[in-house]
C-alpha cells in the first residue's frame, strides 16, 4: 500500500517566545524539522508533503534541503492540526494507501514505531504513550482496545485530565478517508482550533475501526517551549552517547560530549572531556580529540591527534596522523598526512603538505579585508615559529621559513626564506640604559 508522509510544521509555536519558527530551533545542531524528516523518512514515503505557513519560506527552505523531493504546501493562517492535515489534500489528491502525519516538533519518534502506524489494520490509528507526567497532552479515552475519542488537555475534565494515556500528536489514517472524515471537523472547543484529534470519535460515529499503537514516552516528546528544547537536547545527547560507545568509540567523561544529528565517529577514536561537536563531522577510527576542542564541519582521519584546546572549522580536512595542538584554529584547510601545527596558530584557505611543520604561533593572513587569499606549504616544509605568512602565497617543498618573518613573496622549493630586521648588538648598553632610568626615578621621588 502506497504511504504518504504529512510533516505539519505551520505552528509559530508561541511558546517558544522567539522570531524563529518553532519547528527550526536547533536540536543537537540541526532544526528539529530536519529529525521529524528523518524520523519520517524511515518509512520509506511515496509522497512527503511538510505543511509550513509561519515563516513559511524558511521552513519550505529547511525542508527542501533536508530533502528535495517534498513537497511545501502553505497553511496561511494557523487554524489547527485538522486544517493543517487539510493542507494536504491537493498534493494527495487521488492517492489511495495510508498516510502518517507526524508533527515537526515531535523530533524522536523511531522507525519501528512509524511502521507500526503504517501497517495497523484500524481506518485511524493513533500513537499514545503513557506519560510519567501528562502535562499538557492530549489524552486518549479508551472503549475496550479501540480508542473512543481524544480529549485536548484544555477541554478535559478533571476526570480526563486524570489519564495517562496520552496523544502523541502522530497519526495514520487510510486515504482519501483522512481528508473527508477531516472535512467534519469543527472548531468548536476550548482554543477554536480545528483540532486533529477530533478524527477519532468522527471515524467511530461512522462506525470504523480506531486503533491505538503505543510507544515510549521518550519517542514523543514534543517540544513547546525552550525548557522542552533543552530537555530534548539532553535526551538526544545522552541517546547518541550511547549509541557511539555501543559502537567501540570511548567518551572518557560522556556526559561533557556535545553531539550533533550527523556527527560520525569511527571505532577507537578516543573523545576526552568537554568537546563539542557542531554539524558536519566526522572523525576516523583511532583518532584523538583531546579536552576542550570544538568541531563543525570537518574531517578528522585516522590516527591523528586534536586539541587540547583546538578548534576546527569548516573545510579543515586533516589526513591521516595530523597533529593539531593547543590554540589552534583551522578553517577550510587540508592538513596532508603527518603534518604538524603544534601551538597557537591560524590556517585558513591553505594547504599544508605532507609532514610540514608549522611553528608556533604562525598565522595565515588570508584576509585582506575585501577577499580571501590561499596559502600553499609544501610537503616537508617548516615553519618557523610567528611567521606571517600573507597570502597568496606559496612555500615549496622543504623550504624553511625564520621565526618571525612576514612572507609575502612565494619560497621555493628547498629555499630559506627570512625577513625581519638584522639584529644588532651594543656592548654594555642594558647595563647603561637600566642605570640612566634609575637615577631619573630617584630625582623624581625627591622632587616629590
Ligand atoms: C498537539 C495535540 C495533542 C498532543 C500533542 C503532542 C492537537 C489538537 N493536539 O498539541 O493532543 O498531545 O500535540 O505533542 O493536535 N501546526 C500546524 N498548523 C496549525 C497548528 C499546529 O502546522 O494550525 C503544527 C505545529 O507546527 C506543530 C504541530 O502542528 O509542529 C503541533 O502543534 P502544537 O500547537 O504544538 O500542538 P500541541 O498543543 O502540542
Ligand atoms: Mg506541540
Amino acid at each position: 500500500m502506497p504511504v504518504s508522509l504529512i510533516i505539519l510544521a505551520a505552528g509559530k509555536g508561541t511558546r517558544m517566545n522567539s522570531d524563529l519558527p518553532k519547528v527550526l530551533h536547533p536540536v543537537a545542531g540541526a532544526p528539529m524539522l530536519h529529525h521529524a524528516m528523518r524520523a519520517g523518512a524511515a518509512l520509506n514515503p511515496d509522497h512527503t508533503v511538510v505543511v509550513a505557513g509561519y515563516s513559511a519560506e524558511a521552513v519550505a527552505g529547511a525542508a527542501v534541503g533536508f530533502d528535495p523531493t517534498v513537497k511545501v504546501v502553505v497553511q496561511d493562517e494557523q487554524l489547527g492540526t485538522g486544517h493543517a492535515t487539510l493542507m494536504a489534500r491537493e498534493a494527495l489528491s487521488g492517492i489511495e494507501g495510508v498516510a502518517v502525519v507526524i508533527f515537526g516538533d515531535t523530533p524522536f519518534v523511531q522507525p519501528e514505531t512509524l511502521q507500526a502506524m503504517a501497517d495497523s489494520a484500524s481506518d485511524v490509528t493513533v500513537l499514545g504513550f503513557q506519560a510519567d507526567d501528562p502535562a499538557r497532552y492530549g489524552r486518549l479515552v479508551m472503549d475496550g482496545d479501540q480508542l473512543e475519542r481524544i480529549v485536548e488537555y484544555k477541554d478535559a475534565t478533571e476526570g480526563e485530565r486524570a489519564l495517562t494515556l496520552c496523544n502523541s500528536g502522530v497519526l495514520a489514517a487510510r486515504t482519501p478517508l483522512l481528508f473527508d472524515l477531516l472535512d467534519a471537523v469543527t472548531d468548536d472547543n476550548a482554543q477554536g482550533e480545528y483540532y486533529l484529534t477530533d478524527l477519532p470519535a468522527l471515524a467511530r460515529a461512522r462506525g470504523l475501526s480506531v486503533g491505538v499503537v503505543q510507544c515510549n514516552e521518550a519517542e514523543t516528546l514534543g517540544i513547546n517551549s525552550r525548557a522542552e528544547l533543552a530537555a530534548a537536547d539532553a535526551l538526544f545527547q545522552n541517546t547518541a552517547r550511547a549509541a557511539l560507545m555501543e559502537d567501540g568509540v570511548t567518551l572518557s567523561a560522556p556526559e561533557t560530549v556535545f553531539l550533533s544529528l550527523d556527527t560520525v565517529i569511527g571505532r577507537d577514536a578516543l573523545i576526552e572531556p568537554n568537546v563539542v561537536f557542531g554539524p558536519g563531522v566526522t572523525v576516523e577510527s583511532g583518532a584523538t580529540i583531546r579536552a576542550f576542542s570544538h568541531l563543525e564541519g570537518c574531517h578528522v582521519s585516522c590516527d591523528a591527534i586534536v586539541g587540547p584546546y583546538a578548534r576546527l572549522r569548516p573545510g579543515a580536512e586533516l589526513a591521516e596522523n595530523v597533529r593539531v595542538g593547543n590554540f589552534v584554529e583551522i578553517k577550510n584547510a587540508t592538513l596532508d598526512p603527518g603534518a604538524k601545527v603544534n601551538h597557537l596558530s591560524y590556517i585558513g584557505d591553505a594547504s599544508v603538505g605532507a609532514a610540514a611543520n608549522v611553528g608556533a604561533g604562525t598565522i595565515t593572513c588570508n584576509y585582506d579585508g575585501v577577499m580571501k587569499h590561499r596559502t600553499e606549504i609544501g610537503a616537508g616544509a617548516f615553519i618557523g615559529s610567528n611567521t606571517m605568512l600573507v597570502a597568496p602565497v606559496s612555500v615549496g617543498d622543504e623550504a624553511m621559513t625564520g621565526s618571525g618573518s612576514v612572507i609575502t613573496s612565494d619560497v621555493e622549493a628547498g629555499a630559506l626564506a627570512l625577513s625581519r630586521a638584522p639584529q644588532i648588538e651594543k656592548p654594555g648598553m642594558a647595563r647603561k640604559f637600566m642605570d640612566m632610568l634609575r637615577i631619573k626615578k630617584a630625582k623624581q621621588s625627591r622632587g616629590s
